[in-house]
């Protein structure tokens, strides 16, 4: 899919119009109308196909295998995670030894360390590369998105209307 800067903004905005969106996210409600958000979840969408392996949701029920190395995971619920926004952002960037959870920045492991550990510590265990790397607006803009999005709490038949710009059946099973 192709990405689509600015898309997401005026479409949730016009769409569902400030207030609604503050009532789908209660306390997060603020932050789900923060520019930062609304291009962290293009972002989700559209560059880092995030969604694949943590579902639109953010509860991750895919698993996935990576051939190279025989690798088999799970991605975590990440409106459960226990993360900070640094922690996450370190994620994102590096990755997670030992699982299919690639590296978006081109500069881990190389150029600064993570987790601790350099290229050195880490070698042919470091993640893969995503398909796409992120710039560091990018890694920000998506880390704002999961604290907003899924690190607020459960999932909503609003929040599932506003990731998906309008009601579709996906939807339906969280009418309440
Ligand atoms: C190929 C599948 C895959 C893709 C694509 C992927 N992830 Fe992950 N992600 C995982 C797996 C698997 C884990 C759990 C790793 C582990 O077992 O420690 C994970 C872990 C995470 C965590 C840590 C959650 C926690 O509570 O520990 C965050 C945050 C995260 N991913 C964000 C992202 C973001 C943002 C993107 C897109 C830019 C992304 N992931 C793309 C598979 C993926």
């Amino acid at each position: 899919m192709a990405n689509k800067p600015g898309w997401a903004g005026p479409a949730l905005a016009g769409l569902l119009g400030a207030s609604a969106l503050a009532a789908a996210c209660g306390a997060n409600a603020q932050a789900l109308t923060d520019e930062a958000v609304v291009r962290g979840m293009n972002v989700w969408k559209n560059v880092g196909n995030c969604a694949r392996c943590h579902a639109w949701n953010g509860l991750g029920n895919r698993v996935e295998e990576e051939e190279g190395r025989g690798l088999k995971s799970q991605a975590p619920p990440l409106v459960k995670t226990a993360l900070d926004a640094p922690a996450i952002d370190e994620t994102v960037r590096c990755g997670r030894p030992g699982s299919v959870m690639p590296r978006h920045d081109e500069r881990a492991w190389k150029d600064f360390k993570c987790f601790g550990l350099g290229e050195a510590d880490i070698g042919k265990d470091a993640p893969d590369r995503a398909p796409r790397s992120l710039s560091d607006q990018q890694v920000k803009d998506v880390v704002a998105y999961i604290i907003a999005f899924y690190k607020s709490g459960e999932m909503t038949y609003d929040k599932c209307v506003a990731y998906y710009g309008g009601p579709t059946r996906t939807c339906d099973s969280y009418k309440k």
